[in-house]
């Protein structure tokens, strides 16, 4: 990988397996117990705390999740220019630098807050809006996505001109990056939303985490990154960028408490405990589709949610990258709680929107959760020490 992008090391850290061989092995981007080479060191070595910032591709996808998120989602002030975002994101760019290195930021009120990156990721993104602002709307890499029938959306949740997703395994470096990128870019932009979210921190790497219904979240990604992931069609300025979706799904903990595990399994197609699937024994097993059961029904039912969720084909698999949410709880004591549901692909309507229909169409899960929120982005490819992200559209 060009540049400063994951290492294969780092790749693999998280269990990832997105260098070139293992892709012919049929693994996983979560781990597999059983890679030969991903479980040794996973176990063995620390992880390194300072992700590289320059490379073909931004950092903060392909690294393995960190424990902590925040998404946060700008609308350029009326009047912003192409020359103005190139101002900005120079200035973005300079802070994310610095900051992911472990530096402090050049206008940083709080220097010493900077000197634990803690595996610190900035990456940007860019919504319809900002295209239509520089007078690029040819160059946008994606149509915007058609409303689905289970889409209760709220404007607070949804759109946005600008991202900005900072990752961290620390609270306190997330706050601080947040604080210093915010200031940055008040003359041009102000928040429409900010979305947080956590994963376990004290879970091995290399182990698919559980989402907060209980069940494995993450167990199937795509064997390769290149061409699934990194586009490399379409315009020549987004080449080593990705489209990533961002949807907050609230889940109705409350009725899902309610439900056995023969329904929670019945719509998912997989085993709470283990995550197998329904037709397996083990976690990485393939889900048969066509087994049938004594009665000649479906085993994993037409309506699971890892049947219609299926890619047409490896190739095509979305890498899915979620963060778990909860907020305030009621004075009756229900928690508002479910999935900041992040993916990327190079392709939405080819890999994200046939399958959200199909979801939407269907899915029994939707019994238990609501999409409220919906924005895409542009992630632009990656920059060079002397670069700054977002060049090949906004230069
Ligand atoms: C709160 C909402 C959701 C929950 C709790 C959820 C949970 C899960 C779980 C537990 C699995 C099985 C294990 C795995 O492979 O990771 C899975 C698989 C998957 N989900 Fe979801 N999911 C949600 C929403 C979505 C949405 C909105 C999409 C895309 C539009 C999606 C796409 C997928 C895909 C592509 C797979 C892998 C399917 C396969 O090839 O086996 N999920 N999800």
């Amino acid at each position: 990988m060009a540049g400063g992008g994951p290492s294969r090391r780092e790749l693999f850290v998280g269990g990832a397996v997105a260098a070139t061989g293992l892709a012919a092995t049929g693994g996983y981007l979560a781990g597999r117990d059983d890679d030969p080479v991903a479980a040794p060191v996973a176990a063995t070595r620390p992880e390194p705390a300072v992700v590289p910032f320059h490379g073909a591709h931004q950092a903060g996808i392909a690294t393995p999740p960190q424990a902590h998120a925040a998404f946060l989602g700008l609308d350029l002030r009326p009047g912003t220019s192409r020359e103005a975002l190139g101002r900005l994101m120079r200035l973005l760019t300079d802070d994310a630098r610095r900051l992911t290195q472990g530096r402090a930021g050049l206008a940083d009120a709080q220097p010493e807050l900077a000197g634990l990156p803690a595996r610190l990721t900035v990456t940007f993104g860019f919504g319809p809006g900002l295209f239509k602002a520089a007078g690029l709307e040819k160059e946008r890499p994606f149509d915007e996505l058609p409303r689905f029938r289970i889409d209760r959306l709220e404007d607070r949740w949804s759109g946005g001109d600008l991202l900005v997703q900072v990752c961290a395994d620390d609270g306190v470096t997330l706050s601080h990056a947040l604080r210093l990128i915010v200031k940055d870019a008040r003359d041009f932009a102000e928040v429409r939303w900010t979305q947080r979210g956590f994963r376990r921190a004290a879970q091995p790497r290399g182990q698919t985490q559980r989402n907060l219904m209980g069940q494995l979240d993450g167990t199937v990604q795509p064997t390769t990154l290149d061409g699934a992931v990194w586009a490399d069609r379409g315009p020549a300025w987004f080449h080593g960028g990705t489209v990533m979706v961002l949807r907050r799904i609230r889940m109705d903990l409350e009725k899902w408490d309610e439900a056995d595990d023969g329904a929670k399994e019945f719509a998912m197609g997989r085993r709470i405990g283990d995550g197998s699937p329904l037709t397996g024994r083990a976690e990485h097993d393939d889900p048969r589709l066509d087994a049938v059961d004594a009665n000649g029904f479906p085993v994993i039912s037409e309506v699971a949610h890892i049947r219609l969720a299926r890619a047409g084909r490896p190739a095509e698999r979305m890498l899915r990258r979620g963060y778990n949410y909860d907020e305030a709880v009621s004075a009756d004591g229900v928690i508002d709680s479910g999935l900041l549901f992040a993916c990327y692909q190079a392709d939405l309507a080819r890999q994200f929107v046939p399958i959200q229909r199909r979801l939407a169409g269907s899915d029994q899960l939707n019994l238990w959760t609501t999409p409220i929120g919906s924005a895409v982005f542009a992630i632009p490819p990656g920059c060079s020490p002397t670069g700054w992200i977002g060049e090949t559209l906004l230069k």
